[in-house]
């Protein structure tokens, strides 16, 4: 059921709240390396969480396989930029960066400027439920997890549909409930995050297929999902008097439990994550 009007603007201010906050800011600089903040891609269980998700920007690029330099991409709730800059860096494109965190946005300006890359990549402060901007100006619409944080995911990939131009490409990730997951069990999850549901692959395949997009692939790999929760509970738990001092003890220990949670929910079959690739129709 989409959620009313009011539901999803409540969504989007605590969601906005959260990531302006200095405890998620330290926590997402400090754990995640402070570029990418989104599951990683691990050869090894003990891989750098930064590295691991330096990784995956990489193999979603690769879903892509080519951008032209005078390609435009959009990115979909951008974090601190990373993929961005990524984009920017190996295939000369120009890269909107759409967040709804000015602190983050902040972040990704600073980085980009010392970068060099401020005259390509460039930083909206915006909710992706309303993208600013025309019809069909993007080629291709990029987005990592975190499509998972809006009450209102259909009205999302109505607007990735009309800034897209016909024929481009929609790839993104998101942690989902599989499409079998019985009812409840998500509880902690959704608790954590202030949802009262996440997306599962059939409702993106559903959802698209109606927009007039055809699917190009899903590269499944829920065992990362599952990796990367038990590495970053890990690294805090290792770090824990360090970042209790800088989070403080409660943000620490709701942290730790709920990334217990997401280790639980892909345990036990209910989780799902991998890069999607849908092609809106010509
Ligand atoms: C887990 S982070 C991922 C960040 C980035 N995609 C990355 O992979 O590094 C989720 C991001 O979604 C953004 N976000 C959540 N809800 C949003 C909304 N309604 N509009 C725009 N951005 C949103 C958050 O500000 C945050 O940057």
């Amino acid at each position: 059921m989409p959620r009313s009007e009011p539901d999803a603007a409540a969504v989007t201010e605590t969601t906005e709240a959260y990531y302006d906050s200095d405890e998620a800011d330290s926590f997402y600089a400090e754990i995640w390396g402070g570029e990418d903040i989104h599951i990683g891609v691990y050869e090894t269980k003990d891989d750098d969480v930064a590295t691991a998700s330096a990784r995956t920007v990489v193999r979603v690029a690769a879903a892509v396989d080519f951008l032209a330099a005078d390609d435009r991409v959009l990115d979909l709730g951008a974090g601190y930029g990373g993929a961005g800059r990524y984009l920017a860096t190996r295939f000369g494109c120009e890269v909107d960066c759409l967040n709804l965190s000015d602190v983050q946005n902040e972040r990704n300006r600073i980085l980009t400027e010392k970068a060099g890359l401020a005259d390509r990549v460039h930083v909206v402060h915006a909710n992706f439920e309303s993208i600013p901007g025309p019809d069909a100006r993007y080629d291709v619409v990029w987005s990592q997890d975190a499509i998972l944080h809006s009450g209102a995911r259909e009205r999302v990939l109505s607007e990735v549909a009309r800034v897209l131009k016909p024929g481009g490409r929609f790839v993104f990730t998101d942690p989902m409930q599989t499409d079998d997951c019985p009812p409840d069990v998500l509880q902690p999850v959704l608790d954590r995050i202030h949802l009262d549901s996440l997306a599962s692959p059939g409702f993106y395949r559903k959802n698209l297929g109606a927009l007039g997009f055809e699917e190009v692939a899903f590269d499944e790999m829920t065992d990362q999902l599952r990796n990367h929760y038990a590495r970053v509970r890990q690294v805090l738990e290792g770090r824990r008097d360090e970042m209790v001092e800088r989070c403080g003890p409660d943000y620490v220990t709701r942290m730790l439990e709920g990334l217990g949670h997401w280790v639980n929910g892909a345990d036990r079959g209910h989780l799902t994550w991998g890069i999607f690739h849908f092609r809106k129709a010509r």
